[in-house]
């Protein structure tokens, strides 16, 4: 995707006050696998409450032999854990309290299933040399995740996952998960790329191949650039607290 294009300083992946933040990302929501679920707890429920009115319906269950509120009820209580999760599972643009600013969220019950990722095409990669990642991320207090996919100088790709649910770093061959832990509020992931791939694999980073975020979490800004910045280096709009800062002056 930018394997083409010139690479110094930084490159944004995603920044939230974009006009169109998720342009070459794709979102996977819980919602999708359970729609048609939802429809059913929906129907499940309605009969649920129809059922203390319907003398005959509740005839005609016992003499099937089964009482109709154990029926029903299990059927719903069954479907409420995926109601729920469609509920749960959605990225969306909302104000942040703190800094008054829109910002990117995503939430969902299943972190697994709940994300975004980019680029958005599956077959394609990001070609990105820099090796630095800046992940501006709010931390919501729940299970949270992202994963940095790599190309070494093996020709090998390799998976990097962090999350804050995992105590122990596990190195396997494809793929390294780690612990990460988040401050409270608003938090500067920084990721020294080539040092994560030398101490796991003893290897080389090439480049970013895909960049994928999980549930739980708020974004701001996700960029790669060739070096650590001082937050006075950093271009004005690469800030945390940007606009913040404008509101105080
Ligand atoms: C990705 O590549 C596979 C195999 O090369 C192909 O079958 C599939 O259609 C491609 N998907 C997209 C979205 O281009
Ligand atoms: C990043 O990691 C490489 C390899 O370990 C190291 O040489 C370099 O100094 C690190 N850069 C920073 C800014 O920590």
């Amino acid at each position: 995707m930018f394997k083409n294009t010139f690479q110094s300083g930084f490159l944004s992946i995603l920044y939230s006050l974009g006009t169109k933040p998720l342009q070459i990302w794709d979102k996977e929501v819980y919602i999708a696998a359970t729609y048609a679920r939802s429809i059913l707890s929906y129907v499940a429920a309605m009969l649920y409450v129809e059922v203390h009115l319907l003398v005959s319906f509740h005839l005609w269950l016992v003499s099937h032999m089964c009482s109709p509120d154990i029926f029903l009820k299990s059927w719903v209580d069954g479907d409420k854990q995926n109601f729920f999760a469609v509920v749960n599972g959605q990225v969306r643009r909302l104000q942040d309290e703190d800094i008054q600013s829109n910002v990117l969220e995503i939430i969902g019950s299943n972190v697994q299933s709940t994300y975004i990722t980019c680029p958005a095409d599956p077959n394609a990669t990001l070609g990105i040399k820099l090796s630095f990642l800046v992940m501006i991320v709010k931390n919501l207090k729940k299970y949270f995740s992202f994963e940095i996919q790599i190309l070494d100088d093996k020709n090998v790709r390799r998976r990097f996952r962090a999350s804050n649910f995992q105590s122990v770093t596990r190195v396997k061959p494809f793929i390294c998960t780690m612990p990460i832990s988040l401050e409270d509020g608003w938090n500067n992931i920084q990721l020294n790329l080539t040092d994560l791939t030398r101490r796991a694999y003893g290897t080389n980073y090439v480049e970013t191949l895909r960049v994928q975020v999980h549930a739980n979490c708020r974004l701001r800004r996700i960029y790669f650039s060739d070096r650590l910045y001082s937050e006075e280096e950093l271009p004005p709009e690469l800030k945390l607290y940007l606009p913040m800062q404008k509101h105080n002056t």
